[in-house]
């Protein structure tokens, strides 16, 4: 049946004004994939008729539902496992080496899907932390299908199967059904938090040691890859460290950053005086228990960017505010 030109130019606009994410002409055959079973759901004839339905003003979740059914969810544990061995055995000395040992190592899954990314690290940090030294972990994503998710921890044997070594799944993981569902002691140190990196970024968010904005990029043109990596650097604590996918770079995109191979990986830092809003004040946080990202409700905690970031352009709402 395929998607027609215009309702294809509508949802392209509509996703990138909303996500930030590229969908150019000859990728209507993912737009009609990606929308047909919520035609089917709402017992509509196809894709297109689902998309006019969309356009009514009233429409706002039909909406939201296609800028969500457009991103890519793709992900595994431990994925790309140079990057979680160099992070392991490069990256983490470093860090503890330079953090004061009083107050918790901060980390944000920036683009966290169902989670596979934050609850590797989890599983890796407290391995090599042991109980004296405390981390907090942020995943977010633009998806609340996938934050659902992974909030849940529960997961498929196929997902299991996918990078998850056999010790973590006997050691982190219980039976539940046919899957799998994480321990407490897991999800205890991460929190799986609603933000759009293609908007200004909430108040509030602490300053982050280690962000890792991986595979999420290359969906971006290069003026939104460019906003979105300055608005990561104003997150970021003195000596933090950005991971990016292993097919992506912040080099010619971001000259506040630089390169630095580190083991097996590349990681950037911001180059001296370019991190705007952390680097000359202490980070936020409580002392204990669950991680630190304050909620919209909150809007008390000093914030890791300066507060005149301009409004965003979603008109969604989809900018996630934490
Ligand atoms: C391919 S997954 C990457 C998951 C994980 N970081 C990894 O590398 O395995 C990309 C994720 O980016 C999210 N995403 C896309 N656009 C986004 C945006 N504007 N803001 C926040 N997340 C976005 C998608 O929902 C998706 O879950």
């Amino acid at each position: 049946m395929g998607v027609g030109p215009s309702e294809f130019t509508w949802v392209s606009d509509l996703v990138r004004r909303e996500s930030a994410i590229v969908l150019p002409p000859g990728k209507e055959y993912l737009v009609e994939a990606r929308l047909l079973p919520l035609a089917r759901a709402a017992g509509l004839a196809g894709v297109d008729a689902y998309i006019r339905a969309a356009q009514r003003p009233t429409s706002l979740a039909e909406r939201r539902a296609i800028v969500e059914a457009l991103t890519t969810n793709e992900t595994s544990w431990f994925r790309d496992a140079t990057v979680f061995a160099s992070f392991r055995r490069d990256m983490l000395p470093r860090l503890l080496a330079d953090r004061m040992a009083h107050r918790p190592l901060r980390i944000w899954s920036a683009a966290a899907s169902t989670g596979q990314e934050a609850y590797s690290l989890a599983m890796l940090l407290i391995e090599e932390l042991g109980p004296a030294r405390r981390f907090e972990i942020i995943g977010t994503d633009i998806a609340r299908g996938v934050l659902e998710r992974a909030r849940q921890g529960r997961y498929t044997q196929m997902e299991v199967n996918r990078g998850l070594p056999a010790r973590y799944l006997v050691q982190y993981f219980q039976r539940a059904g046919t899957g799998w569902q994480v321990s407490p002691e897991l999800q205890r140190n991460i929190q799986f938090r609603e933000l759009n990196l293609a908007a200004p970024f909430p108040p509030g968010l602490p300053a982050f040691d280690v962000v890792f904005l991986r595979n999420v990029l290359i969906y971006f043109d290069t003026p939104t890859k460019q906003t979105t990596l300055r608005r990561v650097r104003q997150v970021m604590a003195p000596g933090g460290w950005l991971v990016l996918g292993t097919a992506e770079t912040a080099r010619g995109i971001d000259d506040g950053f630089e390169l630095v191979r580190m083991g097996d990986m590349s990681a950037y830092r911001p180059v001296s005086g370019s991190a705007f809003g952390s680097a000359s004040r202490p980070p936020t946080g409580q002392a204990s228990g669950r991680p630190s990202v304050p909620s919209a409700r909150s809007p008390s905690v000093p914030s890791a960017r300066p507060s005149s970031t301009p409004p965003s352009g979603p008109s969604l709402q989809l900018s996630g505010r934490i």
